[in-house]
């Protein structure tokens, strides 16, 4: 274990350590004369153990992504993707709780590229959270000489997250998953797994043509982007038994499994034949133990669950991912497959030939648009009380109403394929569509140049232009003034620590969605949830005040609402927006700008010397 951390230690460090390893193993020193030792040698021993405690306690976990074009296989079709190290899903980052990451991203693809650590607080390191625009300018193509240094420290924060490209429509093959684990010695607040499994649920499009390419034009016309041919798992759909991953299991065991939402459109339901789960944490937030056989997870929501292996001997099980659609008329009907093999039936042409046979199990999924299910699995989760953590903000400085949804906007500038008459497809928060600035990005027209002079204003109203029956189609359907959207580039203007508390009102404008939610740069408190229109008394009876989910990402109920509540206490640009890819171009979106606070420990440093510049 200690040298996996010197592998991943810099340069500085291992030498450092180099030195320690000479001196600890040089005789005539021996490791049996470091307890009853003295003089020179011993002292020098003791010195480095000192500091390799240091090193491994906090060590820095460094990684190069070369980002570029992979030719891979899927469904029968051969097609170059964009990916991270030729590897696909990209490679994982493992930490722990008080490491400092270090990434150098090295850009030799053909598109912009920016990395985002989903999930990261990135405290007083906003520079280098990652969207695109609003953090900083793209990594341009440009092979070695063009790249970024994305460094961070992962103090406080437990769990899986995840990281993914966000720019463009990059995101669909440029992820991969970051864990945290807790630091030497301390321990998860639930039994210790046997071993742990990473499965990260992503979609795959068929395309000649590069993805973003298709996508970008879907954009450009005003329409919505094409849908994906597949679901997968781990980067497989598993259709056939040749592209399936296999999960190994002892008989007897407990596994953790670190479950992902790498999609780009759709929330999943996620089952395991013949098994059960114990949730235990959802965004890097434990949970009270939560038992369910079905898990409802959102594009960007990370679940960790306890999966006990005691079924019964003689089969194999599917793992299986599908979709949840709130809308109606739902018909997305792909399902991603792997197989959950016991080390008992060992043989793999048995495995092989096991699939065309009744043995595999395959899970009763729900119906896709089964949102009974989905607002259980939502709504039963609480946070689990730890020790000197902190809890929910009791007092709120702050309150906002943030009404959501498909609208309609007037063709952009750019949208040279748009009907000049009828408009395009948008989307709004409080009747902004969010445009990302061309010239500069948010944080850095804050921050570095510090005025927000052509670049945003710091206007996003604290409440929608009109109050309506939100959810009611009828009332909002052929209302123009509901209907169409401005465009802007508006930010909400927030002290350090205040304390903000946000209602989410989807609307049905447009119809009703579940559209998740995520906010960079904090973890909120889940006070309450439910459908229809948020009424501030029968809601303020159901806040849960004392245990709240905490999370990133919220899928507020389709014609729902959601209150959240967190402290403003990171200093830089934030922003909230619709994890469903598409969405975020539409102009679904917003940002908080946070101030510095009045200690040295509370005010964002200069951004790096290798800050991309536009
Ligand atoms: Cu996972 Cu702003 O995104």
């Amino acid at each position: 274990m200690i040298i996996d951390r010197y592998i991943q230690s810099s340069d500085q460090l291992l030498v450092q350590v180099h030195i320690c390893m000479h001196a600890y193993m040089a005789p005539p020193i021996r490791p049996s004369s470091i307890s009853v030792g003295s003089g020179s040698g011993s002292i020098l021993v003791l010195l480095c153990l000192l500091l390799l405690q240091a090193v491994v306690d906090a060590a820095i976990v460094e990684h190069t992504f070369h980002v570029g074009n992979l030719t891979v296989e899927r469904l029968g079709q051969r097609q170059v993707i964009t990916a991270v190290n030729g590897q696909f899903p990209g490679p994982k980052v493992e930490a722990r709780d008080g490491d400092t990451i270090v990434v150098r991203v090295v850009n030799h693809s053909p598109y912009n590229i920016t990395i985002h650590w989903h999930g990261v607080l990135q405290r007083l390191s906003a520079w280098a959270d990652g969207p695109a625009m609003v953090t900083q300018c793209p990594v341009l193509p440009g092979g070695a000489a063009s790249s970024y240094t994305y460094r961070f420290n992962v103090t406080g924060q437990e769990g899986t997250l995840w990281w993914h490209a966000h720019v463009s429509f990059l995101r669909a093959t440029v992820y991969g998953a970051l864990l945290i684990r807790p630091r030497p010695g301390a321990r998860y607040p639930f039994p210790l797994p046997h071993a742990e499994h990473t499965l990260l649920l992503g979609e795959w499009w068929n395309a000649t043509a590069s993805l973003v390419d298709v996508e970008r034009q879907a954009f450009l016309t005003g329409g919505q982007p094409a849908n994906s041919v597949a679901l997968t798992i781990n980067g497989m759909p598993g259709v056939d038994a040749r592209q399936m991953n296999h999960l190994r299991v002892a008989r007897g065991n407990t596994y953790l499994l670190r479950l992902v939402n790498a999609a780009i459109n759709y929330q999943l339901f996620f089952k395991v034949a013949g098994h059960a789960f114990t949730v235990v944490a959802v965004d890097a937030s434990y949970t009270d133990p939560y038992h369910t056989d079905v898990i409802v997870i959102a594009p960007g929501q990370t679940v960790d669950a306890l999966m006990h292996a005691g079924a019964s001997p003689g089969r194999y099980y599917y793992v299986a991912a599908q979709v949840y659609q709130s809308v109606a008329n739902a018909t997305y009907t792909a399902i991603a497959r792997a197989l959950l093999r016991y080390d008992d039936d060992d043989d793999d042409d048995e495995a092989e030939k096991a699939e065309g046979a009744a043995i595999v199990l395959m899970p009763n999924m729900p119906a896709l648009n089964d949102s009974a299910t989905a607002q259980r699995f939502y709504g039963s989760l609480t946070g689990l009380l730890r020790d000197g953590k902190p809890t929910v903000p009791q007092r709120v400085d702050t309150r906002m109403l943030v009404t959501y949804g498909l609208a309609i906007a007037p063709c952009a500038p750019a949208q040279t394929l748009c009907n000049r008459t009828r408009g395009s497809l948008a989307a709004s928060m409080n009747n902004v569509s969010f445009q990302l600035p061309a010239s500069m990005s948010l944080l850095e027209a804050a921050r570095a140049r510090g005025s927000p002079g052509g670049v945003y204003t710091r206007d996003f109203p604290d409440r929608p232009p009109v109050m309506f029956d939100f959810t009611n189609a009828s009332a909002a359907n052929g209302n123009s003034s509901l209907m169409f959207t401005s465009r802007g580039t508006r930010v909400k203007a927030l002290r350090y620590n205040e304390t903000v508390e946000v209602v989410l009102q989807n609307t049905a404008v447009l119809g009703p969605e579940n559209h998740p939610l995520h906010l960079h740069g904090f973890n909120f408190y889940v006070l309450a949830q439910g459908t229809g229109n948020f009424r501030k008394r029968r809601a303020a009876r159901a806040y849960n005040l004392v245990n709240p989910q905490q999370r990133n990402t919220i899928a507020v109920p389709a014609g729902g609402w959601a209150v959240i509540r967190f402290t403003a206490d990171n200093p830089g640009v934030w922003l909230m927006h619709c994890h469903l890819e598409a969405h975020l171009p539409f102009g679904l979106a917003m940002a908080f700008e946070v101030a510095d606070g009045p200690t040295p420990d509370a005010i964002l440093p200069p951004p790096p010397p290798d800050y991309p510049p536009c």
